[in-house]
């Protein structure tokens, strides 16, 4: 069976896939175009795919002989599902492994834009360290305070559990589903949607990205947020109307945010939010630890080798398909 790689992962995944005597196909030139990309994607019985290439209804009908994509990724927004369980196509994401590293990410910003570490550090490489001020640049501490989750899965509970124990902060959440888990070990509360805006000192988005929610943290519900509030999205830029964030952070409706992801991405050099002060931006650098990468490439090598077996993808995000076997 042939898979098609199109970016270079941990070694750990390729090896696994050679051994089980999978045929890997890496491109030499990983800088594709689309049309390079989906002539490989044509000629391959299974794509193990590294990005945000869009596998859309036409996708799937100009690659017929494609019967199986495992993500290098936990998210899965770039892949219509529906139309791959039409087509009894397995899509394999990579869950847990990157949970820990990517909500590293989510406290890291907390913590960067409450201590407003990207201005700081932007003053002292032009040469302003600048003399002892009590009232420059001061920044909030977060003991005791609020933060209120949206989307309290894996990522949203470790990035709880890290704030919690740091900073004794309490937990409120909105979510599809109630996690009685975080309930008991953390003492997270449920909220409404609109509850979670009004109460929340720390906001962090850890949700899966639907259509529907695109721009669902927009102007309006900037303004019902805290003055001293801190926004931080490392889920999907989609999430939030970036001018209106910026709208916000410049009217200091709200105190700060921390990107880690972007609308649209990457972000463009001369995007206003990067002049701001109260803002600290990184490029979707989530998973990116040596031990996520490790842990994503054996996954999603898993899935693969799996499938090439006639058997279920162990991280499935349509396992409907199966249901008749
Ligand atoms: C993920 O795994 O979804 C990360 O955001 C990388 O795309």
């Amino acid at each position: 069976m042939k898979v098609f790689l199109n970016k270079r992962i941990p070694e750990i995944g390729i090896k696994l896939l050679e051994e089980a005597g999978v045929e890997v196909i890496i491109p030499e030139n990983e800088n594709l175009s689309k049309e390079e990309w989906l002539s490989y994607c044509k000629n391959t019985d299974a794509i193990l795919n590294v990005g945000v290439h869009s596998f859309d209804k036409d996708f799937f009908e100009q690659c017929p002989n494609v019967k199986a994509i495992a993500l290098y990724s936990v998210g899965f927004d770039h892949v219509d599902v529906k139309a791959a369980t039409h087509k009894s196509i397995p899509i394999g994401n990579t869950p847990d492994v990157l949970s820990k590293a990517t909500s590293d990410v989510a406290f890291l910003l907390m913590q960067s834009v409450a201590r407003r570490a990207s201005y700081n550090y932007q003053k002292v490489k032009d040469g302003n360290w600048g003399d002892f001020d009590p009232l420059h640049a001061l920044g909030q501490e977060l003991y005791g305070k609020t933060l209120g989750i949206f989307g309290l899965g894996r990522i949203g509970f470790e990035m709880a559990k890290k704030s919690s124990k740091a900073f004794d902060m309490n937990i409120i959440y909105h979510n599809r589903h109630r996690n009685e888990e975080a309930e008991k070990e953390l003492d997270a509360k449920y909220v409404s949607f609109e509850e979670l805006i009004e109460r929340s000192d720390v906001l962090s988005i850890h949700a899966n990205f639907k259509p529907e929610n695109k721009d669902l943290f927009n102007g309006s519900v900037f303004k019902n947020m805290k003055p001293n509030a801190i926004f931080i999205n490392t889920a999907r830029g989609g999430f939030h109307h970036q001018n209106d964030l910026y709208e916000a952070l410049v009217s200091r409706e709200i105190w700060g945010a921390g990107l880690d992801v972007t609308n649209p991405e990457p972000i463009v050099k001369d995007d206003p939010i990067l002049e701001l002060s109260s803002v600290c931006v990184l490029p979707h650098i989530g998973s990116a630890t040596v031990e996520a990468r490790n842990g994503m490439a054996k996954l999603a090598a898993e899935n693969i080798i799996a499938f090439s077996k006639g058997e279920r993808m162990p991280h499935c995000v349509n396992p409907d398909i199966y249901s008749g076997n």
